[in-house]
């Protein structure tokens, strides 16, 4: 169990929870199958002469094969490969509880990476208790949230465990990596050819950074975009599609009731035959970077903008103006990777006594990038048709009464503006 130090970087403890390398005896690792986590299967092997149990995480990225990925682990001398499914606990506890709060970081992000890392880590936190497991590993950078997320999560659910990222230290770029792959017999799809990016996906969107998207002079190159059909390219006809909530969870597409995983992949169908839910998005990361994120969220573009629709129409003119502030702060905690943090629960419990009243069915409008709300019904819209006329009056509302409501609620303002433009000497 005596371990090398690692080549490049000697270890320096900073955090309480690092491994020292003696600690290091069986490792659980966060497994995607690509190039960086297969390195890192080898090499925690080979330089900390520990055993590693590989955990891949099924959140819905499409056109993944799990069978290939575990073989590749066993392969790589993984004791063993755990393929979890996790798309239903995603989609009610993590993604469910984002549309509530109409989740966006910056304006533009709907989160779905920031989301799926603390099921990740609570996935590897109780994958390495099952199997003797004394530390994690994991795959990220020590440039950018992932690697916040994940071990604010792991450090809080299990004191007990130690983590690792080699990513952080190995100081291997891609081509050294590479060669590392091909030294080790390592498979590397699409060799030194593969598009430079950084890629992450799930069921709720997927997003592409580095390479020439640091470029920011630069729009985006085409190769980029994998999911959402480009606008351009879209059909000619527009589509109607309508989305049912009840209580703020999304429940049937053109009147089909749907599990929330199969609604939430087939609006993801729809939005990306129609050009919808790309995002050109300048980010402030956590760790203090600002950086370009290209995001393709298809279902997003459709749920959210249904949803924020249905939750406006059903709530009052002081829940409107209250709830974006509090939707912001939801959103900033999901992204900070403070899932564990008490105020991202309180924060819930207003939004799930708010979407109580979320119940009835927007028609989304979805034609070549935009995805446009069409058409509201709802039995708990605050909404009376029969006062809507220019001209009517009548029941709960009197235009008679209208001159008299505006002189008072003017009072303050009128006698402000009038004080504050005195004249001299008056
Ligand atoms: N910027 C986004 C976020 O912080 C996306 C991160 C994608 N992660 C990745 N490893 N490529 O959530």
């Amino acid at each position: 169990m005596a371990a090398a130090d690692p080549p490049n970087a000697p270890f320096v403890k900073t955090a309480s929870y690092e491994a020292e390398p003696h600690e290091v005896g069986r490792v659980l690792l966060l497994y995607s199958g690509g190039l960086d986590t297969s390195v890192m299967l080898k090499w925690i092997q080979d330089e900390y002469e520990a055993e590693v149990v590989a955990l891949t995480v099924n959140l819905g990225q499409p056109g993944e094969d799990y069978e290939v990925v575990r073989g590749k682990a066993l392969d790589l001398g993984a004791l063993e490969c755990r393929v979890v499914d996790a798309r239903d606990e995603f989609a009610e506890s993590y993604v469910l509880p984002a549309i509530k709060a109409n989740a966006l970081y910056g304006g533009g992000y709907p989160l779905f990476t920031a989301l799926g890392r603390p099921l990740i880590a609570k996935l590897a936190v109780a994958a390495a208790r099952e199997t003797g497991c004394d530390t994690i590993a994991h795959g990220c950078t020590g440039k950018g949230n992932d690697q916040v997320r994940i071990e604010a999560t792991v450090a809080a659910l299990a004191p007990e465990l130690r983590l690792i990222a080699p990513v952080r230290g190995w100081q291997m770029g891609r081509e050294e990596e590479i060669a590392y792959a091909r030294e080790h017999g390592i498979p590397v799809k699409g060799g030194t050819e593969a598009p430079p990016y950084s890629i992450d996906d799930n069921l709720w969107g997927r997003s592409s950074e580095g390479g020439p998207i640091e470029d920011l002079a630069e729009p985006p190159r085409e190769d980029v975009f994998q999911l959402v059909t480009r606008p351009e390219e879209a059909p000619d006809e527009p589509q109607l599609v309508a989305i049912e909530f009840e209580r703020g969870r999304p429940v049937a597409l053109d009147g089909e009731r749907l599990g929330l995983v199969e609604l939430l992949e087939r609006a993801g169908e729809l939005g990306a035959r129609h050009g919808c839910g790309i995002v050109d998005h300048i980010e402030d990361r956590i760790v203090g970077l600002k950086v370009r994120d290209l995001y393709e969220a298809p279902a997003a573009a459709l749920i959210l903008t249904a949803h924020r629709e249905l939750e406006k129409l059903v709530s009052t003119i002081h829940q409107n103006n209250f709830k974006p502030g509090l939707d912001r702060q939801w959103a900033f905690l999901a992204y900070a990777g403070l899932w564990q943090e008490p105020l991202l629960g309180d924060l819930d419990a207003f939004m799930d006594r708010v979407n109580d009243q979320v119940t009835g069915a927007i028609t989304m409008k979805l034609f070549k990038g935009s995805a446009t709300a069409v058409a509201r019904s709802s039995p708990n819209a605050l909404y009376d048709p029969a006062l809507a006329g220019f001209g009517e009056s009548g029941g709960l509302f009197s235009q008679t009464a209208s001159p008299g409501f505006i002189e008072l609620w003017s009072l303050q303002s009128r006698m402000a503006h009038g004080l504050r433009n005195r004249e001299e000497g008056d």
